[in-house]
């Protein structure tokens, strides 16, 4: 026998079963953007390697490690795209959206991809749902943003869930900052891991996600970029969190909270829960208010985030079961076969759902296949005799005339 293959490591397949609770997602998400005045967003699945380099930053994981790279054959640099902010910067600014009503609000769903080392809740292949408004510094930006995740979380349902904030301030009253965390950092790096120390001149912040003993250890007694704020900083954070509690989102402030892309200024959020294990962070995002200049297009503030489709079904953890047909039409042999496939088409076009025997069964053997796909109805075809309407639940059953079909089950 032939070899069989599997699905890529670090890839999944998502089956029937599990479509119905994703679709739901997507609905709520489609729902949710849509009251707010978001709108949809689809940029390519790749994109050049510098804009990921520039936009999410040299120092960080992703770009260091993670990034699937290849050359196209034009010889050019291609990278299948590992977040959604830098792509869809790089389309406000190609297409001039600047020159829109600002702020510009966008939300996006679609395939992502890191080279990271699978687990659960982390694959190599996933999908984010996301949002980005551009184009407004107001901290009623932020908390739009942020409520329009809390509100889909709610929406489906989703326990445990927690929403920490921090802020990182703008990215020149940060540099102040840093020195002090690089020299307190530089004064104890025996104590860090090889990772954290080669990247204390180039990405200090991160040292605040390790999970290194060591380096927690050196870092619970670091400077907290929270109390380094400047005025503007302070007042801006500040009335994210009043803005907040109008809103009744509930948060907690983390003074360690960083995030993996370097483009974040001000604020940053995070929402994590308690069901996953390892991988616990169901989205997060923040204020971005360099990256659009960065990318070549005028200074421009924003802010967004993206939560994690596979997360939000893990955490969720149940399947929704699939409901079955409203009819089953059954024939006794072929010459019924015209008459099955035209009444199947008519009902069809009234919204029911309707399914026909394609394999051949006898009578016998397709009524046991309507009732293993949970058919409410069949209605039965055989030469010479009435067509006749069973009830799978009740098991009654009538005679009837197939243009009465219709009418007969939407009034059961
Ligand atoms: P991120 O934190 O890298 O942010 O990813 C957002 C979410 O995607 C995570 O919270 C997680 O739920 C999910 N995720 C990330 N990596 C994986 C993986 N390997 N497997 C499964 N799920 C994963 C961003 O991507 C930013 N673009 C968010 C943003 C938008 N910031 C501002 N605007």
């Amino acid at each position: 026998m032939a070899e069989k293959f599997k699905a890529p490591r670090g890839t999944f397949d998502v089956l029937p079963e599990q479509a119905a609770q994703r679709e739901r997602l997507f609905r709520s998400a489609r729902e949710i953007f849509g009251r707010s005045g978001y709108r949809g967003i689809i940029t390519p699945d790749f994109e050049d390697t510098a804009l990921f380099e520039r936009g999410v930053g040299k120092s960080t994981d992703i770009v260091r490690k993670e990034m699937f790279t290849f050359e196209d054959k034009g010889g050019r640099s291609l990278t299948l795209r590992p977040e959604g902010t830098a792509p869809i910067c790089r389309a406000y600014v190609e297409h001039g959206m600047h020159k829109l009503p600002q702020p510009v609000k966008l939300a996006y769903q679609g395939p992502f991809f890191r080279h990271e080392r699978p687990q659960a809740g982390r694959y190599r292949q996933f999908n984010q749902i996301g949002a980005e408004a551009i184009g407004s510094d107001s901290p009623m930006a932020d908390v739009e943003v942020i409520t329009l995740l809390s509100d889909l979380i709610e929406e489906m349902g989703v326990p445990g869930v927690e929403l920490q904030i921090g802020s990182l301030g703008s990215l020149e009253a940060r540099a102040a900052y840093l020195e002090e965390l690089k020299s307190h950092l530089r004064s104890r790096s025996e104590e860090l891991s090889d990772d954290v120390n080669e990247r204390i001149e180039i990405n200090p912040l991160r040292a605040f996600d390790s999970d290194h003993p060591g380096t927690k250890v050196v870092m619970a007694d670091a400077p907290h970029l929270l109390d380094h704020l400047d005025p503007a900083d302070t007042e801006h954070f500040e009335e994210v969190k009043q803005l907040l509690n109008a809103a009744s989102v509930e948060f907690t402030i983390d003074p360690t909270l960083v995030r993996g892309l370097d483009y974040y200024t001000r604020t940053i959020f995070s929402f994590v829960c308690d069901r996953l294990g390892a991988q616990s962070e169901i989205g997060g995002g923040g204020r971005y208010d360099g990256l659009i200049a960065q990318l070549g297009g005028p200074d421009t503030p924003a802010v967004g985030w993206a939560a994690g489709v596979e997360r939000i079904l893990l955490a969720l953890d149940e399947e929704v079961e699939i409901p079955g047909g409203d009819l089953f039409i059954a024939i006794e042999s072929a010459d019924q076969r015209a008459k099955a496939v035209a009444l199947a088409s008519e009902l069809r076009h009234h919204g029911m759902v309707v399914e026909l025997d394609l394999a051949g069964r006898s009578m016998k053997g397709q009524l046991k296949h309507a009732d293993r796909i949970n058919s409410r109805f069949v209605l039965t075809l055989s030469p010479g005799e009435p067509a006749r309407l069973r009830e799978m639940a009740t098991n009654q059953q009538q005679e009837v005339q197939p243009s009465e079909v219709l009418e007969q089950i939407r009034r059961t």
